[in-house]
């Protein structure tokens, strides 16, 4: 490749320092943005013919070079220059060789800053419906296993100690809340990609009589962008995505976390599939949870992208500087990490085997039900305090003497308080605990069960409103 294809070979007598190029080129990873940049591109090719800045006939060249130079990209047949720096300047380059000079008509009104403000927007709009669809998948699976184990009874931890009995259902459903909040917000991020940065030029717009709504509304934009500075600096939107990111991946890693505790011997749980787990190449018994380790060990990347690009653009003047480049790897690996990571989720979750033998006889100690019992007083007008208290003691006792929190008669208990009445010995109950919370978010079977069907309600309306908002 040749200097005397740089654009701005006018200015400059000397060539760049092999050094430079090589530091400063970002085809590598940019080409990503490869087929929004054509079609970034072609859009505006039309509208400079349509507002007669072009000629038709031109543009009708140019569009055709750059559909060429697309099938030539996604056939992998094109060979990337970092002398050219980037993806905007290899794909013109590139039409320059096979449509000649009429390609040096496509830069009209327009600059790369601009340019990579359209591409990035592009990017990140399919970027946030795929992450709504990966998480959209994924719910769909908890909700479906979540279904399967209405009955399944597993305690329920604080501090990773047995606090109270809860359904496995309640849950999962926990995470399709958390899953769901996510997808909110890359469908409300996506929301404000909505004005097309094309005719903001390198950050003062253009004297040229461009048509800023006609590409705006070619590429799927409710409008052309307000401010021409803020269109060609602002990198809020990719710091949005990669925020929704990191946040839905620390969940990912809260429930691969789960899944790698429950599949420890100590726990028994839940077993992985032979097709989400590996082997150990020395200790032939070992079955190791890699998958949810990796997405556990994965979270990091997502939350490292945020800060170095929260960084990069901290205290940047307006508009444009060359820091901004460094927005790019973060986003492509975050969002590749976060559409695989939902993609292994989602498949070790649907193979996973449930020990509910496991779980239930883990749930089953009485002590789990100490607050059903303070509760009894309580009923009773018993202070709560007080209630609390006085079941402590019962406890204490229960630990000190060995003995079963439920083999206690009401007699023993009226001994701890007088107000216990008759048949509060028959209470302690797992069913009766999960049955007795039919508050709204809370265990009861007719609750739960009421829950999933909620969701599996928001699941559908959530994909008819992914289908419909699909780029064109
Ligand atoms: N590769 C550049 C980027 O990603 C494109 C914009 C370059 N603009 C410039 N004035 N050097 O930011």
């Amino acid at each position: 490749m040749s200097e005397k294809q740089k654009p701005w070979g006018g200015r400059f007598s000397e060539a760049t320092d092999p050094r430079v190029e090589r530091f400063s080129a970002s085809v590598q990873f940019d080409c990503a943005l490869a087929r929004y940049d054509i079609r970034g591109s072609i859009a505006h090719a039309r509208m400079l013919a349509a507002t007669g800045l072009i000629p038709a006939a031109d543009a009708e060249a140019l569009e055709a070079g750059l559909e060429a130079i697309g099938r030539q990209i996604e056939a992998g047949e094109f060979s990337f220059d970092p002398a050219l720096e980037d993806i905007h300047m290899n794909i013109e380059a590139r039409l320059r060789e096979q449509i000649g000079p009429v390609a040096g008509r496509l830069h009209t009104g327009r600059s790369r800053n601009d340019q990579v403000a359209t591409d990035l927007a592009l990017y990140l709009r399919d970027a946030c419906t795929a992450a709504g669809r990966g998480l959209l998948q994924l719910r769909h699976v908890l909700v479906e296993r979540a279904a399967e184990h209405l009955d399944t009874i597993l305690p329920g931890y604080t501090h990773l100690q047995r606090a109270q009995p809860v359904r496995l259902a309640h849950h999962w459903l926990a995470y399709v809340e958390m899953f769901e909040r996510d997808a909110a917000r890359f469908a409300d991020a996506r929301g404000r990609m909505a004005y097309a940065p094309l005719g903001s030029g390198a950050l003062a717009g253009s004297t040229l009589p461009l048509d800023r709504e006609a590409t705006a509304s070619a590429l799927g934009f409710d409008g052309p962008s307000r401010n021409s500075m803020d269109t060609v600096a602002a990198r809020d939107h990719a710091l949005e995505f990669l925020s929704a990111t990191a946040i839905a991946m620390i969940h990912l890693s809260r429930i691969s976390e789960e899944l790698v505790l429950w599949s420890s011997a100590e726990f028994g749980f839940v077993e992985l599939a032979d097709a989400y787990s590996t082997g150990s190449s020395l200790m032939p018994q070992k079955k190791n949870p890699d998958v949810p380790e990796l997405v556990r060990g994965k979270s990091g990347r997502a939350v490292g992208n945020l800060v170095s690009l929260l960084t990069a653009v901290e205290g940047l003047p307006l508009t444009y500087n060359r820091d901004l480049q460094e927005d790019k790897e973060p986003i492509f690996d975050s969002a590749r990490t976060l559409g695989d990571c939902l993609d292994v989720t989602a498949g070790a979750l649907a193979t996973l085997r449930v020990g509910v033998d496991r779980m239930r006889s883990a749930a089953a100690d009485p002590m789990l039900l100490a607050t059903d019992l303070a509760e009894v007083l309580v009923q009773e007008g018993v202070a709560f305090r007080e209630a609390h208290e006085a079941v402590g003691r019962i406890v204490g006792h229960c630990v000190e003497k060995d003995v079963d929190l439920s083999a206690l008669s009401r007699e023993d208990l009226r001994a701890f308080h007088p107000a216990f009445p008759a048949g509060a010995d028959q209470l302690l109950d797992v069913e009766r605990s999960l049955e007795a919370r039919a508050l709204p978010g809370g265990t009861a079977r007719e609750t739960v069960a009421a829950a999933l069907a909620a969701a599996r309600e928001r699941l559908a309306a959530e994909a008819r409103e992914l289908d419909a908002g699909e780029e064109p």
